[in-house]
């Protein structure tokens, strides 16, 4: 069984290939952006909370050449959208039938924002991240087109100036809820490092992970993740009503993450118990994040599996964004003496976990989690053992 099988190598080569067929004449530049997992810290990005992802060496790849008439020409290996389109034409919320393609158009259309661009482009995408399971594909579309527009262009922008681009198209052109960590994890990642990020001021540091003494194994239940998008901006708002509650009956700031479980207390009667739940998964997740951190600078792996999977059994009961599948996989790796923790990653109601698990000991995890699975949900899971890969960046020629 391979479980870091490279499957990286075709798909830029797929990606150019299928450009040249569709757009004949001058060859395409080809840019990567990754995608990610988050070790801890659910669900805090949109309430000012800190957050520790990891860019993976999966991701998008685009193949892209500039216009000089306004056009966007879009395709995909993976998605059956083609998309022809005057950027200035467009409205400001995606057009439904655009699908896939909202993303790199909301990104085209901020960056004309941005710099003044007013050209068109052609682009064609692949990757291998799974799609819609967690690892954040959409934030890699998003962060591979403002690359590919950025250097294509010469506009120079920083990585910084690039992941709020795309944030600004995911929640305003694309209409998604979303925080900043996706954007952020892809657009400013470093090998070898997760990056700690302090949502409430955008401010961030690169944590190391190589040599930790744990790698990542990626388990992917296969359970699409339908009610994803209305379940998400469900628990926003009731964060937002929480932050509310806050801020009238204890004390004003500026973020729901910034308030304590002595805040909650005195809410009293004034915070539902739904809303006491969502409050408190935040509040403790904000504390689990900050030991966590410490404990991966001690070289505690130990310490920091056990509050990966206390995250995950937040997000599953105060939080209630987990599912039977999530669970159970969760609990058959922890299950295993060579895994640290295991937690549901990106956003939950389906998709993909992670395992924390001893170096090379991967295999030996992954021969009882898919037998015990399967038993249970008749669902083959897909396995792979990811590396904390570098930022978006052009391929060689
Ligand atoms: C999704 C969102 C992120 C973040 C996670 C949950 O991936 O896009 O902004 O909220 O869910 O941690």
């Amino acid at each position: 069984m391979t479980l870091r099988a490279d499957t990286n190598a075709d798909v830029p080569r797929r990606v150019s290939a299928a450009f040249r067929a569709e757009f004949p004449g001058d060859a395409p530049r080809v840019f990567f952006a990754p995608g990610r997992v988050n070790l801890i810290g659910a669900h805090l990005d949109y309430s000012g909370g800190d957050v520790l992802p990891l860019a993976v060496d999966l991701g998008v790849y685009v193949a892209a050449r500039l216009r000089d008439d306004g056009v966007f020409r879009l395709r995909s290996l993976d998605q059956p959208e083609r998309v022809d389109v005057v950027l200035s034409g467009l409205g400001d919320v995606r057009e439904p039938g655009h699908g896939w393609a909202a993303f790199p158009l909301g990104v085209a259309r901020e960056f004309a924002r941005v710099t003044g661009f007013a050209d068109g482009a052609d682009l064609f995408f692949g990757g291998d991240l799974p799609m819609a399971s967690g690892m954040s594909s959409s934030a890699a579309i998003a962060v591979a087109t403002a690359v590919a527009l950025d250097a294509c262009t010469g506009s120079g922008l920083e990585r910084l100036a690039i992941a709020r681009l795309a944030h600004r198209a995911e929640t305003g052109y694309v209409q998604v809820e979303c925080g900043i960590m996706d954007q952020f994890a892809s657009a400013l990642a470093r090998a070898g490092h997760a990056l700690l990020l302090h949502c409430a001021d955008e401010s961030f540091e690169h944590v190391a992970i190589h040599g930790s003494g744990f790698e990542v194994l990626v388990m992917d239940t296969k359970k699409p993740r339908t009610l994803a998008e209305s379940a998400f901006n469900a628990r926003v708002w009731e964060c937002r009503e929480a932050h509310a509650v806050l801020r009238e009956r204890v004390r004003e700031l500026p973020w729901l993450a910034q308030y304590t479980a002595a805040d909650l207390e005195r809410a009293g009667d004034g915070l539902t118990s739904v809303l006491r739940d969502r409050a408190t998964h935040v509040v403790e997740e904000m504390a689990r994040v900050a030991a966590a951190v410490r404990l991966l600078d001690a070289g505690d792996v130990d310490g920091f599996g056990a509050l990966v999977h206390q995250s995950h059994r937040s997000t599953a009961t105060r939080y209630a964004v987990s599912c039977a599948e999530l669970d159970v996989i969760t609990d058959l790796a922890c299950a295993q003496t060579a895994t640290f923790g295991a937690r549901l990653t990106g956003a939950g109601f389906g998709g993909c976990a992670i395992a924390l698990v001893e170096p090379g000991a991967s295999e030996s995890v992954v021969a009882p989690v898919r037998e015990g699975f399967l038993a249970r949900f008749g669902v083959e899971p897909g396995f792979r053992v990811l590396n904390a890969g570098p930022g978006p960046r052009e391929l060689e020629g």
